[in-house]
């Protein structure tokens, strides 16, 4: 480490300063899990076997059993379409079977992930809603979803529960409602962001709260799983840590983006108070029934995070969504990646889990995401080992240092894959994905054997 610290690499187009002299050595709780993740529209393509989902391109298949990583658990995700391909002849006829290739597709994947031992942590919504459902009820913007997603939920914990117990509902709700009905830069495309936004967050809280209900009342005592939502937030810190108000606009960015949804589902049932001071009517109501629903409606608090950004404050109303009044840049010296918004600042990190820690009574959290981007695929990756090996080394200190209740971590992604709406050229995977051949062939970074250490290891050791 300290021989690493001396040394300024410059590799793939970015300058890395690789270690630090802060490095903490020691090891995580012995029941600390680990795993790796990815998601089924990223990953598994066929996107017109049983059912159509909002975004359609065929993708890569996948090998769940990757030799060159051990890891605790798996997290992926199930496409809503392949398990309920007519969300709305379902919603009137219960009877009608569910798909059953599409459930064939997934127990696969479970029953081999048993018998390795590996721990499946299913997301249920990770983004790829029935195209069904965005054209004749209006998607997300909709109240009348959260009974079509609790219908979803309820066939998925029957079918797959008893033997997957950890179950995440939404994925970055903050991309969904934002990105995808405010900014517009990721499905459905929806441009709307003074009102659609808050509106679809309304209607995934409340389907978030439902199906957590419905595991509680129906699954719970059989099954014996847990149930929580993951939220992605980037760190907010003062640009200038002095000023009072840059601090302020700070915390109005981290309550806009994280306590959006935390608050009522973490905290007290109900939006932050500067989200409803600075909304007003615009931001739709929970009833006394519903805030009842939503608070305490988690198991744990899962947490994708990759970076920080500095918060100022602003009078002009852009992005973000605009009524957060605040201005968001990144510091010049911090390392890039191969994405513009993903700059390395593992500090960062042991900030966002102490933040959590105080704003929400220190809930038992998972990371749910964590990694870093380059673009060309390589499989000599220092520059991924070096974030992993930081990030971590500051999520060590959260737990071990801060106490912070942190009981997992997963790093993004397993395989090179589909980065959204920008394509296949920003890359996170532990293995690089050879996408000119059909049979989409996977070689392991070395990336992959140093998370591998650190997982064996379970930590740093002195
Ligand atoms: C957020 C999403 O959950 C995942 O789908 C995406 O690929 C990564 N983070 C990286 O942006």
């Amino acid at each position: 480490e300290i021989f690493l610290g001396l040394l300024l690499l410059t590799f793939n187009g970015y300058h890395i300063v690789v270690g630090s002299e802060d490095f903490y050595y020691d090891t995580f709780p012995n029941d600390f899990l680990w795993g790796v993740a990815t998601s089924s529209y990223q990953i598994e393509g066929a996107w017109n076997e049983g059912g159509i989902f909002i975004i359609y391109i065929a993708l890569i298949k996948i090998n769940v059993l990757e030799k060159n990583l051990e890891v605790d658990f798996y997290r992926f995700s199930i496409a809503w379409t392949r398990i309920i391909p007519d969300p709305i002849a379902y919603r009137t006829d219960k009877n009608k079977s569910l798909n059953q290739p599409g459930i064939d597709y997934y127990n696969n994947i479970i029953n081999e992930l048993i018998k390795y031992n590996i721990k499946p942590l299913v997301t249920l919504y990770h983004w790829d809603l029935p195209q069904s459902l965005q054209e004749h009820i209006g998607g997300w913007n909709s109240s009348v979803i959260v009974d079509y997603y609790n219908d979803y939920a309820d066939a998925a914990f029957k079918t797959f529960g008893d033997r997957v117990k950890y179950w995440i509902t939404f994925n970055e709700p903050w991309v969904i409602c934002w990105m995808g009905h405010g900014s517009a830069e990721y499905a459905p495309g929806i441009k709307e962001p003074s009102v659609t936004p808050y509106r679809c967050g309304h209607h995934i809280i409340k389907s978030h709260a439902k199906a957590y209900d419905t595991y509680k009342q129906r699954y719970k005592t059989t099954q014996k799983g847990i149930v929580g939502i993951t939220m992605n937030s980037d760190t907010m810190h003062p640009k200038n840590e002095s000023n009072q108000e840059h601090i302020d606009a700070a915390e109005r960015g981290q309550q806009f983006m994280l306590g959006w949804f935390a608050h009522p589902i973490y905290k007290d049932g109900d939006y932050p108070k500067v989200m409803k001071d600075n909304i007003g009517d615009r931001l739709p109501k929970f009833t006394p029934q519903e805030i009842a629903l939503n608070k305490g409606s988690f198991d744990f608090f899962g947490l994708n995070h990759y970076t920080t950004v500095l918060a100022e404050p602003t009078k002009k109303e852009f992005g973000f969504p605009g009524d957060v009044l605040v201005q968001l840049t990144r510091d010049p010296s911090w390392t890039g990646s191969g994405s513009y918004w993903l700059k390395v600042v593992p500090w960062g990190f042991r900030d966002m889990l102490n933040w959590i820690k105080k704003e929400y009574n220190n809930p038992k959290v998972i990371i749910t995401e964590n990694g870093i981007t380059d673009n060309n695929g390589t499989t000599n990756d220092p520059h991924r080992i070096y974030y992993y090996r930081q990030y971590i080394n500051q999520l060590l200190k959260a737990v071990k240092q801060d106490e912070c209740n942190v009981i997992g971590y997963t790093a993004w992604c397993l395989l090179d894959t589909f980065e959204w709406n920008r394509g296949f050229h920003e890359k996170f995977g532990l293995h690089s994905t050879d996408f000119s051949d059909p049979t989409r062939p996977r070689t392991p970074k070395l990336s992959a054997a140093a998370y591998t250490e650190i997982v064996n290891r379970n930590g740093f050791p002195p």
